[in-house]
């Protein structure tokens, strides 16, 4: 697609309709023009030949025509005209000019003048005839005057009114071209300087724009140019956080694990050193549970758009992440049981991070709960939604702790054992990346916590 241009586009609006006026406008002219020219030439014609009918006399009962030279000096005009007359007797005879030229399409009809357009030799001449009455016992009748003339001077006058009127036009089509232009510019200079701030700023700069210094219909714009960058302000600030959180995360099994192997070199016996690899054994594990989490987080953290989704069967996503927990269950004497209405439970997400989700929470629900307990993993349609309930008999979270439990590493005081206090953070951040809800809530009948998602199911085609 072609780059459109605000200027361009604007002075398109303004410039093709007043073109468009103005064509419209020179033609109109043209049309006045002619006509105007028309009027002064046929009043001329018409006055020289008033004249000349005046001028008709008798003399010994034969009619004269003598043209008086007022007739033709009224046509004096530079670029000169050819002028030519014509005056007939009642009878019909010529007694003026020349039989051949201007000779009139037919009588006139009464004392009104016809105008008519005629040629010598190639050149089209205006001309008029009059009647003019003659009182005389021997010529009674009407002499017929007819004048005509070369269009010089009328073409010339025509020519002329029409020039100036173009050009007056274009003058003014270019005057508001020029006006455009420079009001584009000074009503874009705004959003231009805009553009300069947003291409030269420091990339780490994320200070809001002044608001004021933008035209009133700019202003969202820039509010929500303002909007984004506090965005981004925010998540790097939380980003930092994260990182500041991580290392203190891994430093501390780190000095642990450190500890341990100083131990283990320095006990003499096999059995002491055995004990301490062991123990050492159980902080790399703790470790790296650790970064899968904090790699779990980072990717599930990417947002919604960036991650590679297919159709995943999430039935077969928490069977199988239940099964993966089985030994932890059993070690704890703990009832695992997974419910599954009928139907399908497709959802459209990453397989890696739905799994990731479930294994947190049925992980949360077996550590928490004390021995002999049970966990249930439920799954059902709630409409459009895939409902999944992690359902244990544990001792619950108080309800002012529901959404703080949500926070990077937040642990309740109460919580023993060695969580990182990660796992419902990246529960919430999967949920989110794949457009769910989730929550916790007292179990029914008490005492226990229910942890439930849900994710808009998929419906293929
Ligand atoms: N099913 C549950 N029953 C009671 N308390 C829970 C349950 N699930 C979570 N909690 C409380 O919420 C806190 C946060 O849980 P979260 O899973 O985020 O972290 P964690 O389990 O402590 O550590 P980890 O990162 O290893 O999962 C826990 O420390 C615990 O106090
Ligand atoms: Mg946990």
């Amino acid at each position: 697609m072609a780059t459109r241009s605000l200027q361009r586009e604007l002075l398109g609006w303004l410039l093709v309709p007043l073109t468009a006026v103005v064509c419209f406008n020179v033609w109109t002219t043209y049309e006045s023009a002619v006509e105007t020219a028309d009027l002064i030439t046929d009043r001329t014609l018409l006055a020289s030949a008033r004249v000349i009918a005046e001028d008709i006399q008798e003399n010994d009962g034969v009619l004269e025509a003598t043209i008086p030279p007022a007739a033709l000096e009224m046509f004096a005009s530079d670029p000169p005209d050819r002028v030519f007359y014509r005056v007939t007797a009642p009878s019909g005879l010529i007694i003026a000019g020349h039989p051949d030229i201007v000779v009139p399409p037919g009588q006139p009809a009464g004392l009104e003048p016809t105008f008519f357009q005629t040629m010598f030799r190639d050149q089209p001449v205006r001309a008029v005839a009059i009647a003019q009455p003659i009182i005389s016992a021997r010529n009674p009748g009407r002499a017929v005057v007819a004048v005509g003339q070369t269009l010089n001077a009328h073409d010339q006058l025509m020519t002329g009114l029409w020039l100036k009127a173009l050009r007056d036009q274009v003058l003014l089509v270019a005057a508001a071209g020029l006006l455009g232009v420079f009001g584009l510019r000074r009503g874009l200079a705004p959003i231009l300087k805009l553009r300069d701030d947003v291409i030269e700023r420091d990339p780490t700069e994320l200070k809001p724009f002044a608001v004021n210094s933008v035209q009133s219909e700019l202003r969202p714009l820039v509010e929500a140019l303002n909007e984004a960058f506090a965005r981004i302000q925010r998540q790097m600030a939380a980003q930092r956080r994260f990182v500041a959180n991580a290392a203190h995360q891994l430093r501390t099994p780190l000095a642990l694990l450190k500890t341990q192997v100083g131990v283990g070199m320095r006990e003499p016996g096999t059995a002491a050193k055995e004990e301490a690899l062991a123990a050492a054994d159980k902080s790399v594990d703790g470790m790296a549970r650790l970064s899968n989490q904090l790699l779990s987080l980072a990717r599930a953290e990417q947002g919604s758009s960036s991650l590679m989704k297919s159709a995943v069967d999430f039935q077969a996503v928490a069977r199988d992440a239940l099964e993966g927990l089985t030994q932890s269950a059993l070690s704890r004497d703990i009832d695992l049981g997974f419910e599954a209405g009928e139907g399908e439970f497709v959802v459209w997400g990453h397989p890696t991070l739905l799994r990731e989700l479930v294994v947190n929470l049925v992980d949360n629900a077996l550590r928490y709960t004390p021995r002999r307990g049970s966990v249930t993993a439920r799954i059902s349609r709630e409409g459009e939604a895939i409902l999944l309930q992690v359902e244990d008999t544990g001792p619950g979270i108080a309800e002012v702790d529901r959404e703080k439990v949500f926070e990077r590493f937040y642990r309740s005081a109460e919580a023993g054992g060695d969580g990182t206090g990660l796992g419902l953070a990246i529960v919430r951040e999967i949920v989110s990346s794949h457009d769910g809800e989730v929550g916790l809530s007292g179990r029914q009948p008490p005492p226990g916590l229910t942890a439930w998602v849900k994710l808009p199911a998929y419906r293929q085609g």
